[in-house]
C-alpha cells in the first residue's frame, strides 16, 4: 500500500521524427544573443522566451503531441468514467548543454506539471543525468540501521535518470531536480515545459 508516492511519467518513444527540425530551430535561435536566457543553467544555452509562442510548424506539432502526453498522465489516475479532457496551457523552452554545463537543483513554481523531452543525447554520455531529489528530504536517512536495509531510505542523494534521445519525462512541478555536468561530445539538447492553468 504505497502512500504519498511520487509519480513520474516516462515515454520511451517521443516524437523523434521532429528531432532534426527541433535541433535546427535551436541552432537558428542560438544565433541571436537576445534569445539566450539564464535560469537554472550553469553554462549551457537556455531559450529566453516561451517556445510555444513561436509560429513554427514543428513547434505546433510538438505542442499537440506534448498536450496528449500531459492529458494521458492526468487521465492515468482516473477511473474510466472520470477520464476527460482538461484545459491547460504549456510553456516551454530549449536547453542546450555542452561539456561541463549543468543545471542547479530547482523546481518549477507556478505550474502543476513539468516535463523534459530529449531531442538529442550524444552517446555514450558521461554525466548529464537528471537527478530527482527525494521530496521527503533528509528525514528518511536521519536514523541509521546498520545491517538492516530499509526500503524507504534510498541513496540519500536522489534518483538519477540517464536519458536517451527521444525519451520524455513528466513529473510534478514541485519535484526538485538537477542536471549533472554533461561530459560528452557535442550538444545535449532538451526541451522542457510546464503545464499551467490556461
Ligand atoms: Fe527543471
Amino acid at each position: 500500500m504505497p502512500l504519498f508516492s511520487t509519480w513520474v511519467y516516462l515515454c520511451e518513444n517521443g516524437p523523434g521524427h521532429l528531432n532534426e527540425a527541433l535541433e535546427q530551430l535551436a541552432h537558428r535561435l542560438m544565433q541571436d544573443e537576445r534569445n539566450a536566457g539564464h535560469r537554472t543553467n550553469a553554462g549551457g544555452w537556455h531559450y529566453a522566451d516561451d517556445l510555444f509562442l513561436l509560429d513554427e510548424p514543428v513547434v505546433r506539432t510538438l505542442r499537440s503531441r506534448m498536450e496528449q502526453h500531459v492529458q494521458a498522465f492526468l487521465n492515468h489516475f482516473r477511473p474510466e468514467a472520470r477520464k476527460k479532457q482538461d484545459r491547460f496551457r504549456l510553456k516551454g523552452w530549449i536547453n542546450v548543454n555542452r561539456a561541463g554545463d549543468l543545471n542547479l537543483l530547482h523546481c518549477h513554481p507556478g505550474s502543476f506539471l513539468s516535463a523534459v523531452y530529449y531531442v538529442r543525447v550524444p552517446q555514450p554520455m558521461r554525466g548529464g543525468d537528471i537527478v530527482f531529489r527525494d521530496p521527503r528530504g533528509p528525514a528518511v536517512a536521519m536514523y541509521e540501521t546498520p545491517g538492516i536495509e530499509l526500503p524507504w531510505v534510498g541513496s540519500g542523494t536522489g534518483m538519477p535518470f540517464s536519458p536517451t534521445t527521444g525519451q520524455l519525462l513528466l513529473f510534478p512541478a514541485w519535484l526538485e531536480h538537477r542536471v549533472e555536468p554533461f561530459q560528452g561530445e557535442g550538444e545535449r539538447i532538451s526541451i522542457a515545459f510546464n503545464a499551467t492553468n490556461p
